[in-house]
């Protein structure tokens, strides 16, 4: 047996994989644009292992998908491939309704063809499970209850907007189709491997490098952080034991405001890597102009997929965050390697 992966050479396909085969499960089949997000060295730990099969190509060649899945009928697809950075989505939209939108009705329909020509035996333990996010659902007051399963969908941002988009048409295909799928809505991740554009990581590169740590707006925004090792293992207990058809929210009751997220950040830093002028980290703190449309708070209720699928995350907000940046300490050589070239393009055009 096999599973297929689109997008597991991004941040959290790539720690999914990794965890997936150092958990001695099936192989994998990886199918990843390699977009600027989307990078070989994350999966450099898999070379050499003839369980990790990586095939560069899009999800929107319907064409490629239906081969690869006729060459190595997989038990499940699990889709990670996304256009996934909010701020790239107010800049340039497009991609994101290719990828997220257009991307996603070719890999259904890709899907769809091969579960047709399936036996009974197989069908039944075929899944599709797509990965989604919880900004979706909008943007929540401080009073308003954390995101259940039955939250109306309200996506603000060109991102949230085409998320929702690809979320309605895996449910379509499930009640016209019966394709047999699950859906998963998490909330903001941070780890190894993310690319530092997002705030986490984004944050301690600058930190280290003496750059400004930029706030939009007043820093209340808040978001509800999960380790991104917590996240791929709600989406294999998803896989197991999700039912057809449901979604399950994801989240590590971790909600705080940014500016709480960079004080913890830097005050980590401080210790594990003072600055050479012995002042604090939070001294480079700058507020700057708020995102356009920015959702004030993301809340999940996580109490379905705890009940029914019996996930937990294994990590504190305190552990995760300490990891994190012990990661981007021991690794600077793959923090170069992704800040050089087309990086600086974006640092320029979205902070100066
Ligand atoms: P990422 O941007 O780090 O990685 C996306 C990967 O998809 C990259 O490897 C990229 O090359 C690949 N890709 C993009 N377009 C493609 C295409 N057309 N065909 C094939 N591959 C393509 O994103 P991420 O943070 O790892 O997010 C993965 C998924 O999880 C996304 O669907 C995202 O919406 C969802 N999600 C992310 C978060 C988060 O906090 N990062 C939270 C909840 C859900
Ligand atoms: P981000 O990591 O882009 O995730 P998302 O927009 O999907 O939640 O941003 C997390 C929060 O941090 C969000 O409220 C925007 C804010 N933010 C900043 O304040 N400064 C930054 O430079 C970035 C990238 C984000």
């Amino acid at each position: 047996m096999t599973i297929f992966v689109t997008g597991g050479a991004g941040f959290i396909g790539a720690n999914f994989v990794i965890d997936w085969l150092a958990a001695g499960h099936e192989p994998v089949v990886n199918l990843d644009k390699l977009t600027y997000a989307g990078n070989l060295e994350n999966l450099v730990s898999l070379k050499g292992n003839k369980k990790h099969v990586f095939v560069q190509g899009d999800i929107c060649d319907q064409g490629l998908v239906e081969k690869l899945l006729a060459e190595h009928q997989p038990r499940a697809v699990i889709n990670f491939a996304a256009e996934s950075h909010v701020d790239r989505s107010i800049h340039a939209p497009e991609d994101f309704i290719q990828t997220n939108i257009v991307g996603t009705f070719r890999l259904l329909e890709a899907v769809r063809a091969q579960f047709a020509k399936m036996n009974d035996a197989q069908k039944s333990a075929f899944r599709f499970l797509h990965v989604s996010t919880d900004e979706v659902y909008g943007s929540l007051s401080l009073t308003d209850p954390a995101f259940a399963e039955t939250k109306r969908y309200e996506p603000n941002s060109p991102y949230s907007a085409s998320k929702a988009a690809s979320d309605h048409l895996v449910r379509a295909y499930h009640h016209t189709y019966g394709l047999p799928v699950v859906t998963t809505n998490c909330s903001n991740n941070y780890g190894p491997y993310q690319f530092p554009e997002k705030l986490i990581p984004l944050i301690i590169h600058n930190a280290l490098v003496g750059k400004p740590l930029p706030i939009y707006g007043d820093g209340q925004q808040i978001r509800d952080w999960l380790y991104v090792g917590d996240h791929c293992s709600a989406i294999r207990a998803v896989l197991e034991r999700g039912r057809l058809g449901e979604v399950y929210n994801i989240g590590g009751d971790n909600e705080r405001a940014n500016l709480d997220t960079v004080k913890a950040l830097c005050a980590i830093l401080d210790i594990a890597r003072p600055r050479s002028d012995c002042k604090a980290y939070a001294d480079q703190m700058t507020f700057v102009n708020d995102r356009p449309g920015h959702d004030r708070r993301y809340a999940i209720d996580a109490r379905k997929i705890i009940a029914e699928v019996g996930w937990r995350p294994a990590e504190t907000p305190e552990s995760g965050f300490h990891k994190t940046v012990k990661w981007y300490l021991d690794n600077d050589a793959w923090v170069k390697n992704v800040t050089s070239g087309t990086y600086r393009n974006w640092v320029a055009q979205q902070y100066q």
